[in-house]
C-alpha cells in the first residue's frame, strides 16, 4: 500500500502581483519519484520550495509525513529540514569561502556528527558523483557541472528520506547529466528515498515513476501517468 510523505494542498503563493501558485495540489508517495515538468515561468521551483519547506504559503497546506508544515516555528522547520530533506537548488549554492569536500561535510557538522567521520563521508559522496578532483576547490573555481556535482552529494550525504531537486543536470552536457541523474536516482532507490525533481529534460521525466505538468500555476488536470 502506498502512502503519501510530501503534498500541497491548494497551494496558493504570490511574489508581488504576480500568482506563482494558484491552488495547487500534489501528493507523492514514500519512494516514489516524480518529475515536475511545464513551461519556465509556470511556478515549478515555486512549488518544490513550498513542498520542501523553504517557502511559505500564503493559503493552502504543505504536509510531511503527518505534519503539517506551516504550524511548524521557523527553527523546527529549519531543523525538519535539514534532518530530513536533501535540496539541489537550481542556481549555485556552495558556500563560496569552502571547499568542495567542506560544501558537503557541512550538513553533518551541523547535525553534530565527528569532523573525521564528515570529511570521509563527504570524500566517498565526492568519488560516488565523479567529482573528487574539486574537493579542495573552491566553487568559484569549478565549472557549472562540477558545482551541480558537489551540490548534489552535499544533499545526499545525510541519507534524507525525501530529495528536493530543481534541475539538477541543468548545468551539465548528456554525458555527465545522466550520471549525475544515474547515481542520484540509484541513490533514492537504494534507500528508498522519495525524490521531486524538476526538469525541462524529457528522458529525465520519462527516468521518473510520474510526471506532474504545471502550467500557469496549477497542476494540469491529466497527468502523464509511466
Ligand atoms: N523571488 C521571486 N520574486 C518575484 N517573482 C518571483 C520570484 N520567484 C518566482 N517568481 C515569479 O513567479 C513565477 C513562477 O516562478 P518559478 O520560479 O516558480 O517558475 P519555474 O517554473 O521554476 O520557471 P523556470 O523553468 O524558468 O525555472 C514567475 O512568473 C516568476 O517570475
Ligand atoms: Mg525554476
Amino acid at each position: 500500500m502506498s502512502s503519501v510523505v510530501v503534498e500541497a494542498r491548494a497551494v496558493r503563493k504570490a511574489f508581488g502581483r504576480t500568482e506563482a501558485l494558484r491552488g495547487t495540489s500534489l501528493a507523492v508517495d514514500e519512494g516514489e519519484v516524480v518529475a515536475i515538468t511545464g513551461p519556465s515561468g509556470s511556478g515549478k521551483s515555486t512549488l518544490l520550495l513550498c513542498l520542501a519547506g523553504v517557502l511559505r504559503p500564503e493559503a493552502g497546506e504543505i504536509w510531511y509525513a503527518g505534519r503539517k508544515l506551516d504550524d511548524l516555528s521557523e527553527s523546527d522547520r529549519t531543523r525538519l529540514r535539514r534532518r530530513e530533506f536533501g535540496l539541489v537548488l537550481q542556481f549555485g549554492q556552495l558556500v563560496p569561502e569552502l571547499s568542495g569536500a567542506q560544501n558537503v561535510a557541512l550538513p553533518l557538522l551541523l547535525e553534530k556528527h565527528d569532523r573525521g567521520a564528515a570529511n570521509t563521508l563527504a570524500h566517498s559522496w565526492l568519488e560516488r558523483l565523479d567529482a573528487l578532483e574539486v574537493a579542495d576547490a573552491l566553487p568559484g573555481e569549478m565549472s557549472g557541472g562540477e558545482a551541480q556535482r558537489v551540490a548534489i552529494a552535499r544533499a545526499l550525504v545525510t541519507g534524507p528520506r525525501v530529495i528536493f531537486a530543481d534541475e539538477p543536470t541543468g548545468a551539465l552536457d548528456t554525458v555527465s547529466g545522466e550520471r549525475v541523474l544515474g547515481a542520484l536516482m540509484t541513490t533514492a532507490r537504494e534507500s528508498g528515498a522519495t525524490v521531486v525533481l524538476v526538469t525541462h529534460d524529457n528522458r529525465v521525466a520519462a527516468s521518473a515513476d510520474r510526471e506532474v505538468v504545471i502550467r500557469d500555476g496549477a497542476v494540469c488536470p491529466a497527468p502523464v501517468i509511466r
